[in-house]
């Protein structure tokens, strides 16, 4: 476990890999840690889950030393829940706990969690400073905007956060009701970033090294983090974090590193779920890397023509190591999936979640 500051040294101008549900499992931790994210985050796990003794809820919590720093994120409606959850969890010892206060989701915001959160700043507060007294584990905190046009709903936002004891703040630059076709508004995140008085962490559309540091640029963000541009494209955070202003089509990984990396990923999601439980993950991590290359086609029919993890996981490391052709930034069949890979990679998680029952 790393102490307060050192995590707020660590991660200044680095990338974050964002919580992702179903996503930022251990394999995909592991791999984004050693690729170079400064911090990595559980997927959520419920508060409400953790104090009844769920064990899906207990099994979304658990990482290994290779992720750390890692933050464990909680979502939580009320104080009570937050504060039985994180004794609870407290001997799995995270670097940070993180509270989700930017799920959209209906069910989650129905039960006062998430987004539903910065509704109710008092409350927003309240579960923020019980986190905090809870444990000795530093408390950082993850919101949405507050509205369309919400420079001063984001201040009080950040004031919040910053009286409740928070260690720092991530903000995903987009209301709880924009769907990811439109743009985030980083313009926003300038302006948090000059009433807060913790770090600011910039969230929303980084989807290459050059993305992220335009970002910094423009907002004086004090670290990026990243949730779809990671997913195919893991080594987004190498280019960050040496400092490579790559875009979205460049550093791609040399061929023989490329097969590596993805029969790797693979299989450890093979040993880590168990072969039935692995395979929408495995299919849905083998498409993403694929997506960006000629042949994409076949290979989807591929991965869908069997129900064996271990033929899956053959036939994407078959993919790779025949090489296939990048397809060029510009070429419109590779544009229109890319769109659609951007605006409903959220629906595919949660497929594979009810998949996995
Ligand atoms: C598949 C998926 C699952 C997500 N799950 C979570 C989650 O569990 N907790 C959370 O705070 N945000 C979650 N998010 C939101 C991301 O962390 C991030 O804020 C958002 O995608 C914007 O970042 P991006 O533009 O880099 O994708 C999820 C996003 C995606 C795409």
């Amino acid at each position: 476990m790393q102490d307060a500051q050192h995590i707020i040294n660590k991660i200044k101008g680095k990338a974050l890999l964002a919580p992702m549900l179903a996503t930022t499992d251990i394999p995909f931790r592991t791999l984004c840690a050693r690729m170079g994210a400064a911090l990595t985050y559980t997927e959520m796990v419920s508060a409400a889950g953790i104090v009844h003794s769920s064990s899906h809820s207990f099994r979304n919590a658990v990482f290994t030393p290779e992720e750390r720093p890692v933050a464990l994120q909680l979502v939580a409606a009320d104080p009570d829940n937050t504060e039985a959850a994180a004794r609870r969890l407290l001997p799995l010892k995270p670097d940070l706990f993180d509270i989700n206060c930017g799920c959209p989701n209906e069910r989650i915001c129905e039960a006062g969690a998430g987004a539903q959160l910065l509704d109710d700043l008092p409350r927003f507060a309240a579960v923020i400073e019980t986190a905090v007294r809870a444990t000795d584990i530093p408390v950082a905190v993850k919101v949405r905007m507050q509205g369309r046009q919400s420079s001063t709903g984001v201040r009080e936002i950040v004031r919040a956060a910053t009286d409740s004891g928070a260690l720092f703040i991530a903000i995903h630059a987009r209301a709880r009701d924009v769907a990811y076709h439109e743009a985030a508004q980083w313009e926003v995140l300038a302006d948090a970033v000059a009433a807060s008085g913790i770090p600011v962490i910039g969230n929303g559309d980084i989807f290459s090294a050059d993305d992220a540091f335009r970002m910094r640029e423009q907002t004086g963000v004090h670290a990026v983090m990243v949730a779809r541009g990671s997913l195919g494209t893991p080594w987004i955070f190498r280019h960050i974090s040496e400092g490579r202003r790559c875009g979205l089509h460049d550093g791609t990984p040399e061929p023989e590193e490329l097969v590596a990396l993805v029969r790797d990923h693979l299989l450890h999601m093979q040993r880590e779920f168990g072969d039935v439980r692995a395979l929408p993950r495995i299919r849905k991590h083998a498409l993403w890397y694929g997506r960006r290359y000629a042949g994409f086609d076949t290979l989807r029919e591929r991965l869908f023509a069997t129900e064996n993890a271990a033929d899956v996981i053959a036939a994407a490391v078959r993919f790779f190591e025949n090489r296939p052709r990048p397809l060029p930034p510009d070429d419109a069949e590779a544009r229109t999936r890319e769109d659609g890979f951007r605006e409903r990679v959220l629906f595919w998680a949660r497929g594979v979640l009810r998949a996995e029952g």
